[in-house]
């Protein structure tokens, strides 16, 4: 795919296809208008007649226009003028790309009418043409044994109408690759159980990382993660047949010796729920269960794409967990690397299990951040639904820093309280504390538990349980958060 931006007029431009933007009041956009008095007054007549009512989402596909160089033009509705705002640019342009999809158009402008400069300045309209582009083409690695449909068309886009290059320039590469992050994640995380095992999740990040010198890998087999004392993340690995495996993925991006950013991903490939099994209805989404895991590999391979002056830590842990004769049991005792035990009281609340001993190791990095990704809870999905991923944590200025992240890469989450009173639901007449602090603020006790491993860390949790994959016919990964976490990132780089 190659981006870039145009300047000329659109009439002008040698591009297969100008996307233009309607309003719902049947008006045309800013630019619409330049090329509609170049075609002789086309659009406006079109628009007259009804034929198109410029609502969110609609589109019509318009060829062989006369007066302009392009042979195509693609209309796509904005929704009512007074509410036009970045996120309805989005949705705009996402539903040009889809109909787009649907042509053999190998190259494009964009020319939709521009948010105001607070809402989308050039920057962000660079990176959100290049983000949804790559969204917009992404192929489910599927195994259907049909003819596969052909590769998409789309080849070249073009963003504007921009004030300066160079920024918008700058959001494209940017955006491009955020997209190509996202689809790493997606590429791991839609993959079945059965191939996307522990062990092939370290395969996986050791064959990425050979691809950027910057980043390297260690991989703690069964062995080592005994040697490390991880009794909590081998409590959920040993009802399993595959063993499981500790991830230590390094960026150095820097020379500079600096306290590294720790990203740590849970990675369960499969979560049956263990000897607490899991109700059947939908429980194949469980292959999604090591999203947070997907999501921080995919980051570390942008971080070293984009070159970003940072040092960045990437540790997931990588189990499946599953019932059977070895499986850890409701009332078993297990002592996390950090020494403390924990009460194991339902054997589906293992995400927190294998976090805490990887928070745990997280402190040898002696890291100025870590940041915790994890499908964690259903009382998350239930809080806060599918759109804002939830964030926790013991330091308010990174919790801070995550919201406006979200905010400004369309990837948002919300915070939920962390307060000491949860604690209490936590207690246990037999180990520190239990895993489980019954169903009232689920999201919270979970958090409430990591908390205790990172005692002393600048942290934060994101619960991503609602928003990293789909359910029904769009079934599959959303990519989300690592838009988020790359804006984390870039926004540190920049600092
Ligand atoms: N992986 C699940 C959380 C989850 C649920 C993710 C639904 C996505 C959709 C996690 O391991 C889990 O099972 N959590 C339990 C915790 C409970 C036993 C305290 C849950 O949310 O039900
Ligand atoms: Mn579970
Ligand atoms: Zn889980």
């Amino acid at each position: 795919m190659e981006f870039g931006v145009w300047t000329k007029g659109l009439p002008a431009l040698t591009v297969e296809c100008l996307v233009l933007g309607v309003f719902e009041e049947a008006e045309l956009g800013t630019q619409a208008r330049s090329v509609d008095t170049a075609c002789g007054g086309r659009l406006k007549k079109l628009l007259a007649r009804g034929d198109f009512a410029g609502r969110a989402g609609d589109t019509l596909l318009l060829a062989d226009l006369p007066g302009i160089k392009a042979s195509h033009v693609l209309l796509t509705g904005l929704g009512p003028r007074k509410q036009w705002q970045r996120k309805g640019w989005r949705k705009a342009w996402a539903s040009a790309l889809a109909a787009l999809n649907r042509t053999r158009i190998a190259s494009c402008a964009v020319a939709l009418e521009r948010p105001d400069a607070r809402q989308l300045d050039d920057y962000y309209l660079g990176r959100a043409v290049a983000e949804l582009t790559g969204a917009a083409l992404y192929r489910v690695n599927d195994l259907k044994t049909g003819r596969k449909p052909p590769p998409p068309a789309l080849q070249q886009v073009l963003a504007g109408p921009v004030r300066k290059a160079q920024p918008a320039e700058r959001g494209l590469t940017h955006g491009a690759a955020v997209a190509a992050a996202m689809n790493v994640q997606r590429d791991l995380a839609n993959l079945p159980a059965n191939i996307c095992t522990p062990i092939y999740l370290a395969e996986e990040t050791r064959a990425l990382a050979k691809r950027h010198p910057a980043l390297s890998v260690r991989v703690l087999d069964e062995a080592a993660i005994r040697r490390e004392k991880m009794g909590c993340l081998l409590a959920v690995a040993q009802g399993s047949h595959q063993p499981p495996r500790f991830i230590v993925l390094e960026y150095r991006g820097t020379k500079k010796e600096q306290a590294p950013l720790v990203l740590v991903g849970k990675g369960v490939t499969f979560d049956s729920g263990g000897i607490s099994l899991k109700d059947p209805p939908g429980m194949d989404e469980m292959k999604f269960d090591m999203s947070g895991a997907a999501a921080v590999i995919a980051t570390l391979t942008l971080a070293a794409q984009l070159r970003l002056p940072l040092h960045v830590v990437g540790l997931v842990a990588a189990v499946e967990n599953m019932p059977g004769g070895k499986a850890v049991k409701p009332g078993d005792i297990a002592t996390s690397a950090s020494g403390q035990t924990v009460e194991i009281l339902n054997t589906d609340a293992e995400g927190r299990l294998i976090l805490a001993d990887a928070l745990h190791y997280a402190r040898r990095f002696h890291p100025a951040a870590v940041v915790d990704i994890a499908t964690l809870t259903g009382a998350c999905v239930v809080a806060l639904g599918h759109h804002h991923a939830g964030v926790m944590g013991n330091d308010e200025a990174l919790v801070h820093e995550l919201l406006e992240a979200g905010r400004r890469a369309d990837d948002r989450c919300w915070q939920l309280p962390l307060t000491e009173e949860y604690a209490e639901q936590l207690k246990s007449n037999f180990a520190d504390f239990a895993n489980v602090g019954g169903r009232d603020g689920g999201a919270i006790t979970a958090a409430t538990f990591l908390a205790k491993f990172t005692q002393g860390l600048v942290w934060v949790h994101l619960d991503v349980a609602g928003t990293a994959y789909q359910s029904g016919p769009g079934k599959g990964s959303t990519g989300r958060p690592t838009p988020l976490l790359a804006e984390f990132l870039l926004r540190r780089a920049a600092r």
